[in-house]
């Protein structure tokens, strides 16, 4: 074994960079085993330098992260800091002064991922990012190498756990959106500000890492379709329940049929009780994977939380030393196949509506012939009573989904119909 050691720069010592260096003190003899040579910090740039960081040396703490990230003697620079900037800036000038990067950034990746492998291609470094998607759950390396000489067709998952603890106490306890929050909240899965989580953003920029590795195509944060799950009621969870089925915030990843283009979306929608995501309780992640070869693949653990997240990242960091070590090189990106990411409106899916409508003779009729008149055919259609009107509720057959909200925009116009009370897509089947 090598005596002299790798040298790693910790750029952030939250949650997870504390975990990080945690980990890379008590397992340092097993690293080093693993590596083949020691792997020691360097350097911990942090922004409160005053606070106490246990098992962190106060020697190797710093607040000017853009020097550490560009000493010559780092071999590694582990990025945790999270943001677009100062985070872009360090992670390219890493790679300018010789170090490769493991990062955690999922919002950089998805925003902005190419400048990044630009620059690890152009100075010979190693990007790892196995942290940025559902944290301990391996997904990013089997995509990129285990599924490498397979042809990757679908990804579906649940990648947010803040909001699959939403809609698991939604579904199991009844409550209502808000209550169900302020438990989240309560129990330090919901952040302050919920929005990045609840308003589908978090889900999004990992649907488009995973989109981008699964498909060899470069898929950007605004590529993918985006809905939250804030407009999410009691009543859709009971409705989604009376169809044996319950409500997740899935992010699906779609090679087109005809294999020319992708799609990339988030959004709540119903799947049924027999589909293995349906069963994700709580705040975990899970996420299918369907290939041409290897067929249904499922990932399943704690998509968050600090020593997870340092699980991922800690791996990374053995691979990227590894290499530094041997004069080898990690893959880089893939983006050769460049399919263009087709809009939401190209999408196949199927609908489940709820309407108020007036119980009248011929309502039926005019609410069939306008899912008819858009091309859109209806699979289910129950009716329920109420004080003179009625509850519709209509499950349709896979179309596009421009044609499925067409057929909701022409149903509002109708007369007869007094309002559209809910609106799901539904997925796993
Ligand atoms: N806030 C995320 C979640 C974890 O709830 O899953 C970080 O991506």
């Amino acid at each position: 074994m090598r005596t002299r050691p790798l040298k790693v720069a910790l750029l952030g010592c939250g949650v997870v960079g504390s975990e990080v260096a945690r980990i890379m003190t008590t397992h340092a003899d097993d690293l080093a085993a693993r590596i083949g040579a020691p792997v020691e910090l360097a350097g911990v740039a942090v922004r409160r330098p005053d606070r106490v960081r246990e098992g962190v040396d106060p020697a190797l703490v710093t607040t000017d992260a853009a020097a550490l990230a560009r000493r010559e003697d780092v071999d590694v620079v582990v990025e945790v800091i999270g943001g677009l900037e100062p985070a872009r800036r360090l992670i390219t000038s890493a790679f300018e002064h010789g170090a490769s990067v493991v990062t955690a950034n999922k919002a950089l990746l998805a925003e902005d991922g190419s400048t990044l492998h630009e620059a690890a291609e152009k100075h010979g470094g190693d990007l790892y990012y196995e942290a940025a998607v559902a944290a301990a759950i391996p997904l990013v390396r089997p995509l990129r190498e285990s599924l490498a000489g397979d042809k990757v067709n679908r990804v579906l998952g649940i990648v947010n756990g803040t909001t699959n603890f939403i809609l698991d106490r939604m579904d199991s306890t009844g409550a209502g959106y808000g209550e169900a929050l302020d438990e989240a909240t309560a129990l330090g899965y919901a952040e302050a500000d919920p929005t990045a989580d609840v308003e589908g953003f978090d889900a999004a920029a990992k649907a488009a890492i995973l989109a981008g590795i699964a498909f060899h195509t470069r898929v950007r944060l605004d590529d993918v379709y985006r809905e939250g799950l804030t407009d999410v009621s009691a009543a859709d969870i009971a409705s989604a329940k009376r169809m044996g089925c319950t409500v997740k915030l899935l992010a699906i990843c779609e090679r087109a049929a005809d294999g020319r283009s992708v799609t990339a979306r988030v959004h709540p929608a119903m799947i049924p009780l027999g589909h293995p995501l349906a069963g994700v309780r709580e705040a975990y992640n899970a996420v299918f994977v369907e290939s041409d070869a290897a067929g249904q693949l499922m990932f399943y653990g704690p998509g968050a939380g600090g020593a997870p997240t340092a699980s991922a990242v800690l791996g990374d960091l053995v691979a990227a030393c590894r290499n530094k070590l041997n004069g080898a090189r990690g893959p880089g990106e893939s983006a050769y196949a460049q399919l263009p990411v087709s809009p939401m409106g190209e999408v196949v899916t199927r609908y489940h509506i709820s309407l108020d409508v007036a119980d009248k003779p011929g309502v039926l009729a005019q609410v069939a012939t306008t899912f008819a008149e858009h091309g859109v055919s209806i699979d289910t259609v129950r009716q329920q009573g109420k004080d003179g009107d009625a509850w519709l509720v209509v499950v349709t057959h896979s179309a596009p989904d421009a044609a499925l909200s067409a057929t909701v925009e022409a149903l509002r116009d109708l007369e007869t119909v007094r309002g559209v009370a809910s609106i799901m897509r539904v997925e796993g089947e």
